[in-house]
């Protein structure tokens, strides 16, 4: 029988946040547990904080959903982007199960922090096209089409018009942090990329989500298109609800497919 209480984990660029999330509630229902991410942040060193986390719930032989920071395709890494560049063609899914001795499932961090917000956030419902963005160490996206993920969509790394790094590294909050910007300096910077994300999508609602959607009062002034733009509901607990919610989707098909 397939329970309604999963671990989630969502790993970061900075930290690994862990919680047991009721995925019927769309609700945390322990604390929530961060240990930083080692670096250098190789597989083998997050897989032992990973496993770490993991222990700490004493969470054993069950399923465990993850939100990575990379392109994943059937559970392996095709990016790292803002992680140890040898993550690049390793099986995230199958490191994490074995580092751990349960099933891990993985999916990209915006995807799964997507699935939370149109589940139990403000994304509930929404027919059309919806896109959420994460804005953290880097820019990550997630896109639905009447409630459908289109997985990966990756719009932190395209290039604007006369700009030689792609577009995280000019409005992320790691680029403001890192660049020390002001909020009225990132706030133009990051209307631009909303302009541009509107012209190519015309979307129906813009989510921002990740760590600056707590910040949202400082910027949202700046930001002058005419699609509606909020932050995420679930704001920094999305990653992990979404990702608890991934092991659950996917467990239920393996026991339908048992069936
Ligand atoms: C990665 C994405 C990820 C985003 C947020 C980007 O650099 O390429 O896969 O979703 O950061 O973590």
């Amino acid at each position: 029988m397939v329970q309604k209480e999963y671990l989630g984990v969502d790993i970061g660029a900075s930290g690994i946040k862990g919680a047991i999330v009721d995925i019927k509630k769309g609700e945390l229902v322990s604390d929530r547990i961060r240990i930083p991410t080692p670096d250098p942040s190789t597989p083998k060193a997050v897989a032992k904080a990973f496993a770490q986390l993991v222990k700490e719930f004493g969470w054993e032989n069950k399923f465990i959903g993850c939100g990575f920071p990379a392109i994943v395709k059937h559970g392996v890494a095709h990016t790292a982007a803002n992680i140890h560049k040898s993550w690049i063609g390793t099986n995230i899914e199958k490191l994490f199960s074995e580092a751990t001795g349960c099933e891990v499932l993985v999916k990209n961090d915006a995807d799964v922090a997507g699935i939370a917000e149109m589940m139990f956030g403000v994304g509930k419902g929404a027919k059309g096209t919806v896109v959420i963005i994460t804005v953290g160490s880097g820019l990550g996206s997630a896109l639905f089409i009447d409630g459908q993920l289109l997985p990966n969509t990756e719009f932190g790394h395209f290039y604007l018009k006369g700009h030689n790094k792609v577009v995280e590294q000019y409005t992320s909050d790691g680029a403001r942090k890192r660049q020390d910007l002001s909020w009225k300096v990132w706030g133009q910077r990051f209307d631009r990329y909303l302009q541009h994300i509107d012209l190519l999508l015309s979307p129906d609602l813009i989510v921002l989500g990740g760590g600056s959607s707590k910040k949202f009062e400082k910027y949202k002034k700046l930001i002058t298109i005419e699609t509606p733009v909020t932050p995420a509901q679930l704001l920094n607990n999305a990653g992990i609800i979404g990702a608890a919610v991934h092991a659950f989707q996917v467990e239920k098909t393996l026991e339908k497919s048992r069936v």
